[in-house]
């Protein structure tokens, strides 16, 4: 496995393997890697003839008081970890060479619509900073299958969106969440959870889930929807809800009475980690 730090290196060694006529895949990642990237590593080397890995803590994508300094960070163990899951190059570019200009960036990427509501709404910024760095990746990378995970739902269709709309030459493959036993998504940021906040956090999962049941069992109503997996969550006296939503699985619009591919989503904070996640459900059209 190799270990590359700038774009140049990383930009001759795909277009190299590409000379070569192998395919690429693509897996970006802010490091502190868990099962959860893993599964996105595996999926590639098994689809793909040369899997990267880039590790980037993205300032980009932080609001101003949001987690950048504290976010875990541990490159050795990441590398290591890349090492077993058959990874062929990890990228691990400074800040600096990610933005040579320096910031703010005067050119950004915005995907309108999709990035407004739900983490649009708490942060504002957010997917502008996701949508600009993972640009620059794909510009990078070039011609690939790029994979993400759907535990992060609505990133994974701003990112669609985004490739869809400025042919960027990269095939956006989304894999299923990978949990903990417990329900509970991983997460690099479970690492801030404090025994007893852990012990409370799988409630996102199970609300969720029982909000899908329950979309399963006929209901079609969103407020209806909403309203319960909003009472499950807070009667967890530990979780503080930020929102439940459900819309559309692709266009994340609203939907009412609820039709076709839906996802429920939700953030909740339990002490200092603020959590996602998001499950599906599909109603049948009527015969
Ligand atoms: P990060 O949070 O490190 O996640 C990297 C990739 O792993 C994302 O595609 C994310 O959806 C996926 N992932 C995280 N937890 C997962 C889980 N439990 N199961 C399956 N996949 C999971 O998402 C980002 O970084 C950044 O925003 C990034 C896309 C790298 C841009 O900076």
């Amino acid at each position: 496995m190799r270990v590359l730090e700038t774009i140049a290196e990383t930009r001759a060694a795909l277009d190299a393997a590409r000379r070569d006529g192998k395919s690429i895949g693509l897996v970006p990642t802010m490091g502190y890697l868990h099962a959860g990237h893993l599964s996105l590593m595996h999926r590639s080397a098994a689809e793909r003839d040369v899997t990267v890995v880039t590790v980037f803590v993205n300032p980009l994508q932080f609001g101003a008081n949001e987690d950048l300094a504290s976010y875990p960070r541990d490159f050795e163990r990441d590398a290591a970890m890349c090492d077993n899951a058959g990874v062929d190059i990890v990228v691990h570019p400074s800040v600096d060479e990610m933005y040579p200009a320096g910031l703010p960036l005067l050119t950004t990427i915005t995907v309108d619509e999709i990035s407004a509501a739900m983490e649009g709404a708490s942060r504002p910024t957010h997917f502008a900073g996701v949508a600009t760095v993972v640009a620059k990746l794909f510009n990078i990378a070039g011609m690939c299958r790029a994979y993400f995970g759907e535990k992060d739902w609505q990133q994974l269709a701003v990112i669609r969106r985004m490739a869809a709309d400025l042919s960027f030459p990269v095939e956006v493959v989304g894999c299923p969440t990978v949990r903990e036993v417990d329900g509970l998504a991983m997460s690099s940021r479970n690492a801030y959870l404090a025994p007893d906040e852990r012990a409370a956090a799988p409630v996102l999962h199970w609300a969720l889930v029982a909000g899908a049941a329950a979309i399963a069992a006929g209901e079609r109503d969103p407020t209806r929807v909403r309203a319960l997996v909003t009472e499950l969550i807070e009667a967890e006296p530990l979780a503080e809800l930020d929102y439940a939503e459900v819309v559309d699985a692709r266009t994340l619009r609203g939907v009412d009475p609820l039709a076709g591919e839906v996802r429920l989503l939700a953030a909740t904070r339990f002490g200092r980690a603020r959590l996602i996640d998001n499950e599906g459900a599909t109603i049948p059209a009527p015969t």
